[in-house]
């Protein structure tokens, strides 16, 4: 049902402003407002109006030893297409093309039950290893040292998952002293022995995952979890004492621990981490697509609740300090969940989570993005899970890989998202969507580079079944010429790419709009996606 309520967005409550600190509440207006009585959506930019710099790790990604993300992905030595060290070239061109800038491994569920010793020294003593958590074979062919080596090659950081189920506080450390102390120490010296003479001053690390998650290895309480992640986090930094730590919160709001999770595992290790993890899958199982390109609001509430906590948990301590956030696990991810597409039979790389991506998933990765920008003051660190054939934007075959619907809006978010996020005030026509607060159809985000100049906007269009007139109001300063424009829309929202079609769901050029008196004007297509960069 189209509502002729419209909402007034700015960058950070889309209705959901009880939980933001942020100034200019989310209003909704009625229609009776007379400023308010077309349906055009408007959008108010002003470029000394700002909510954060972009931090460079807010669109990194995930790699997991998982089905075919490591072997047949990105490592596949048998591969025609492969370099010396194994590594698939094809794919590391197009991550480096790409330019994720931090990934994070091994894990996942997989962590909680991988002993890194296994995975490093000469190849053919490494040994062949039961994956509890997905019942796969894993022959640790790739490991530490050869995900340090992809690292460089495809020029991102790594953001490193420590076993916390298994796995001890001691051995935590003891991967840290592997790969961040220079010489003379028990497993620096390892390293060296194993050919790798400098360090690797890994700064990132995952105090485990999803610990409270009853399909966890070594699931634990709260509590418990709270005082191992204090523990793995003294030793850790009495062996580097500038790592960056990032302790496990609660694995999505579905969670019946959820934000009680989170409150009890900081009152434990508050004082000792620097950031706390989300997750999230979003689904379309009711095939509501109305209400599935609106789930990204719902991220939106998601961090704002877990802020409060952090928040609360800070004023408990009187603590200077302020935690981010790691939103390290987010995607859509519904239809390869169960049965045979997670369990992995006890075969090496097989078929898991091969999700295809549709055109209506990369509509809400787009609003996704949004979400993460508009929330850029707090999350420092968010990885789109997975990166290579696993709940992936680039799927691979022997023969090259073609690219998920998904990919689009990632990569622009990669290339355009630059600078600063503006602090935008979106006034936008709503529809009523139950469970929800009236949803904008109109999701819009900015940012302006300071370094260039240059102002780009993302823009959802939520309306499947119309256009939509946007008005872009410039505050302060009007742009130059458009740079780039594109959109990625289509008739058909179940449309998917693949080795057959690996073109059919990808963006075409947007008409470059004009700027008059200090507004432009434009039109953005039924169920679209779209980026527009201006010079300044
Ligand atoms: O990304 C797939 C899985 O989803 C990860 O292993 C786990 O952390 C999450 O539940």
């Amino acid at each position: 049902m189209i509502s002729r309520r419209r909402f007034l967005q700015n960058a950070s409550t889309l209705g959901l402003g009880f939980l933001s600190a942020k100034p200019l509440f989310g209003r909704l207006l009625s229609a009776e407002s007379p400023a308010n009585a077309d349906q055009t959506a408007r959008i108010f930019l002003d470029s000394r109006r700002t909510i954060a710099v972009v931090d460079g790790y807010l669109f990194g990604s995930f790699l997991e030893h998982l089905g075919r993300a490591i072997y047949q992905g990105i490592y596949d030595p048998g591969s025609k297409l492969s370099d010396s060290n194994g590594f698939r070239k094809d794919v590391v061109d197009e991550i480096r093309k790409l330019g994720v800038p931090i990934v994070r491994y091994p894990g996942g569920n997989f962590v909680s039950g991988y002993n890194w010793l296994d995975g490093v020294g000469p190849k053919q003593e490494r040994p062949l290893v039961l994956d509890k958590a997905w019942n796969s074979m894993n022959s640790n062919q790739f490991g530490t040292n050869e995900f340090i080596a992809w690292s460089k090659a495809v020029g991102t950081t790594p953001l490193m998952g420590l076993n916390l189920g298994t796995g001890t506080s001691e051995q935590a450390a003891a991967l840290v002293e592997y790969c961040n102390v220079d010489k003379g120490t028990k497993w620096s010296d390892l390293r060296r022995k194993h050919g790798f003479a400098q360090p690797y001053n890994v700064k990132h690390w995952c105090l485990g995952n999803e610990m409270d998650g009853p399909w966890q290895i070594g699931h634990m309480t709260a509590p418990e979890y709270g005082l191992k992640a204090q523990d793995a986090a003294r030793q850790m930094r009495a062996v580097d004492h500038s790592v960056e730590l990032v302790a496990c919160g609660s694995s999505g709001p579905q969670m019946p621990t959820y934000l009680e999770w989170d409150r009890q595992v900081l009152e434990q290790c508050y004082e000792y981490v620097d950031g706390l993890s989300l997750h999230r899958y979003f689904e379309n199982t009711g095939d509501n697509s109305s209400k599935f390109v609106a789930l990204n609001l719902t991220m939106d509430r998601q961090i704002g609740e877990t802020l409060a906590v952090c928040d609360l948990v800070r004023g408990h301590k009187r603590s200077p300090k302020k935690l981010w956030l790691s939103f390290d696990e987010w995607n859509v991810w519904y239809r390869q969940r169960s049965g045979d597409a997670v369990d992995g039979h006890r075969q090496e790389a097989p078929h898991l989570l091969e999700e295809i991506y549709n055109l209506e998933d990369a509509l809400l990765v787009g609003g996704l993005i949004n979400t993460l920008l508009r929330n850029a003051d707090r999350v420092r660190i968010a990885c789109l899970a997975q990166l290579v054939n696993v709940i992936a934007p680039i799927m691979t075959n022997e023969n090259g890989l073609f690219r998920q619907t998904i990919y689009y809006p990632y990569s622009w978010a990669l290339q355009y998202a630059r600078g600063r996020v503006l602090n935008v005030l979106v006034e936008s026509p709503t529809y009523e969507v139950k469970d929800m607060d009236a949803v904008p159809y109109v999701d819009a985000v900015a940012t302006m580079n300071p370094a260039d100049g240059k102002t780009s906007l993302f823009l959802l269009n939520r309306d499947l079944a119309k256009a939509r007139e946007i008005e872009v109001v410039w505050e302060d300063k009007s742009p130059s010429s458009v740079v780039a424009a594109q959109v990625l829309t289509g008739d058909d929202l179940k449309a998917v790419n693949g080795f057959d079609a690996p073109r059919r769901v990808e963006p075409r050029v947007f008409d470059k709009p004009t700027t008059a008196n200090g507004r432009t004007r434009l039109e953005v297509p039924a169920r679209s996606y779209t980026m527009i960069q201006w010079a300044s």
